[in-house]
Order: C-alpha cells, then sequence, then structure tokens
C-alpha cells in the first residue's frame, strides 16, 4: 500500500451537501472500484447544470452504473465495440433495476423521484434531454477524470487491444453533447490518452493500490 498514493486522493470527494440518501447510496457502493467514477459524475452534473443540477439528476449520476458492483451483468467481448447497443442497454437496464429495487428499500423517498432516477439511468449511455444529455456528458468528463488508470490497466495487461481502448475514450468524447461540457472535456481527454499511452504518473503507480483507493468511501470522503 503506497501511503502517498492514498494521499492525493483523501478527501477529493467529500462535499457538505451529500443528502442523507446519497450517503447512504455510498455505504452501499462502498467497496465498487468505480466508486470514484461515480461521485465524480456526480460532481461534473453540478458544474455543468448552471443554477444547480436537480436532486434526481445527482443522484443518477451517484449510481448510473450500480449494476456492474454486483455479479451477473452483461459484458462485452473482445470483439464488440464500446457503443455495442446490446451491451449499452442491458447495462443501463439492469442498472436501473438494481437502482430502482434499492430506492424502494430506502424510507421515504416520492414515487416521482425513483421514477426519474430510473428514467436517468436508463438514459446515461445514450441522452436525450437536456438533463439526460448532461448525465451522459457528466460520465464522460468523469471517465477522463477518474478511470484513465484503467485504460492504462487494460492495455497494458493486454486484456484489451490499445486501438479499442482509444476507440473507447474517443467515443466518450464524441457523444458529448453540450457545449459547455465539451469546453471542459478536451483537456481531460487528452491527460487520459497520455495516460493510456504511459506517458504520464499513471505508468507508475501501483494499480492494485488504485483500484483499491478507487472503491473506498473512507478515502474519498475523507473519513
Ligand atoms: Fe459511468
Amino acid at each position: 500500500m503506497s501511503a502517498s498514493l492514498e494521499d492525493q486522493f483523501r478527501g477529493r470527494f467529500y462535499d457538505s451537501t451529500l443528502s442523507k440518501l446519497e450517503l447512504a447510496a455510498i455505504d452501499w457502493l462502498d467497496g465498487f472500484y468505480q466508486l470514484e467514477h461515480l461521485l465524480s459524475t456526480r460532481a461534473w452534473t453540478i458544474r455543468l447544470v448552471p443554477g444547480g443540477a436537480s436532486p434526481e439528476l445527482k443522484f443518477a449520476a451517484l449510481v448510473h452504473d450500480a449494476e456492474r458492483f454486483f455479479p451477473g451483468g452483461p459484458s462485452g467481448t473482445p470483439d464488440t465495440a464500446f457503443d455495442d447497443p446490446d451491451y449499452l442497454f442491458a447495462h443501463s437496464i439492469r442498472s436501473a433495476d438494481i437502482v430502482e429495487a434499492w430506492l424502494r428499500e430506502q424510507p421515504d423517498v416520492p414515487e416521482s423521484f425513483i421514477r426519474r432516477v430510473r428514467a436517468l439511468v436508463m438514459r446515461h449511455e445514450i441522452g436525450g434531454n437536456t438533463e439526460e444529455d448532461i448525465l451522459q456528458a457528466a460520465d464522460s468528463l468523469s471517465w477522463f477524470d477518474t478511470l484513465d488508470w484503467l485504460a492504462y490497466e487494460w492495455a497494458f495487461s493486454g486484456k484489451l487491444p490499445y486501438e479499442k481502448v482509444y476507440a473507447k475514450l474517443d467515443w466518450m468524447l464524441t457523444r458529448i453533447r453540450p457545449t459547455i461540457a465539451m469546453e471542459n472535456a478536451l483537456g481531460i481527454y487528452r491527460d487520459a490518452m497520455a495516460s493510456l499511452e504511459g506517458r504520464n504518473a499513471v505508468a507508475e503507480m501501483d494499480l492494485k493500490d488504485r483500484r483499491r483507493i478507487a472503491g473506498s468511501k473512507k478515502v474519498l470522503l475523507g473519513l
């Protein structure tokens, strides 16, 4: 374990505005190696919506990939593209189902909240109306921000060919619709490409430790 790596991430997503429901969801997903990506997606929705993201949008951002934490989900093959609709739809529907079931177990969550969160999670890969496009864009921005080490790991370990990981990053960029999101994307897209190509600190990281940190509520919220 590298204390200094952990130091870089400790408290990065501390946010006094996290609601009781959001904190419960973070407890639920603690240990998921994409928890950092989920927290970052929520943070991006706040930055991308002038005047503030709705509670439903923030919550959907925080849980949109939840299904990947629970075994049995869909998976692509090395032959399928990252934008393969069979995979994207299966992933989005399974996440929406898992999130809805969890929300129904929580006390006092309005039906309208559950239905809107479900719709947003279902749309997070494909966008739709203004708010749904923001969620899709926030997912892309957060991917560049928080999962560049995973892109490097995929390519470096040989799990996926470089070309396919490049294609994933390109797809995450080109699907962005809101201008404000594209303005924020280019720099961090380039940084993620540098990570993928082993041109920055990611190549020196202990990736096992990086993965642990990415799933640690304690580290990310600075508890
Ligand atoms: Fe995501």
